[in-house]
Order: C-alpha cells, then structure tokens, then sequence
C-alpha cells in the first residue's frame, strides 16, 4: 500500500474548538473531540497516522504549518473564517510546499458571500465542503490515497 506510514496533520483554526456548541444547526452536535477520533479511527484503514492542533491564533497557525516542513506528509486545514481573508495563511501553505488540503464541514459556497471566496483555494491541492467530518475523511483518503506527497 502506497499510503503506509504517512503521517498526516489535521489543523483546524478559530471558533473549530466550541464544535458541538457553536452554530449545531450548521456544524452538528459532535465536538472537536469526536470529530478527531473519527478521523484517527479512519487513519487505521490506510496505515497512516495523524495528529490534530487547533488555535483561535493566526500566527499559531502559521508557525503549526512551518513546523510541519519534513515532519508531515500532508495538512488536512479547516483554517476556519482565515480562510477567507488570510493571505498571511495562504503564504504560509505556498512556502511549506505540504500538500495541504482546505476542508469545510459547511457548505461555504452555499451560505454567505463573504464565505464563497476562499484565499486559501489556489495554494491548496483540493477544497473539499460541506460534508461534515467527510470532508475531513475525504482529505485524508486523498492525502493516503493519491501521490500527492
Ligand atoms: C468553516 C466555514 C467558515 O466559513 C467558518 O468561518 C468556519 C467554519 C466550516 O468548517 O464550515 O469557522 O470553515
């Protein structure tokens, strides 16, 4: 299996901490905690392991990405709200050249207009919306999956 041994950093950014509380009737009643062993859980099937951070903290995120260069394989990124207007995260992914793959548990073409640009997108290897955790599930298979790294 191409997939054996990577070593795959899951990343979600501000207000992803409150999941469970936050917004249930667009985000779901799951917490960040579940939603992460959902996803340690489907690492098994591809032989791959995971780590999680999460931070409220642009510069949190974007020192989490450096620190990532020669450690991980690839970055599942729910970089939250930055999404939308952080060019400083974008930089960040351009340099680290990870394949880093922007995930929404929302559908963000289908809510509000500021939600609809993503700065991220073009740095990213996919942008993967709207499935709830199976947008994180669907990163990950195509992290393990493909010959993205
Ligand atoms: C989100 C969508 C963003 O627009 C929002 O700011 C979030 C969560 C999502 O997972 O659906 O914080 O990234």
């Amino acid at each position: 299996m191409n997939s054996m041994g990577k070593r795959i950093l899951v990343m979600n950014g501000p207000n992803l901490n409150l999941l469970g509380i936050r917004e249930p009737g667009i985000y779901g009643h799951d917490t960040l905690e579940t939603l992460c062993n959902t996803v340690r859980d489907a690492a098994v099937n591809y032989g791959a392991t995971v780590d999680f951070f999460q931070s409220n903290h642009e510069g949190a995120l974007i020192d989490t990405l450096h620190a990532a260069m020669g450690v991980y394989d690839g970055v599942i990124l729910n970089a939250g709200a930055y999404t939308h207007y952080s060019y400083a995260l974008r930089d960040a992914i351009a340099a680290v050249r990870l394949p880093v793959v922007e995930v929404h548990l929302s559908d963000i073409h289908a809510r509000e207009e500021f939600r609809h640009v993503s700065v991220i997108e073009p740095v990213c290897v996919a942008q993967i919306s709207g499935l709830g955790v199976g947008s994180y599930l669907k990163g990950l298979e195509l992290l393990c999956k493909e010959e993205t790294t």
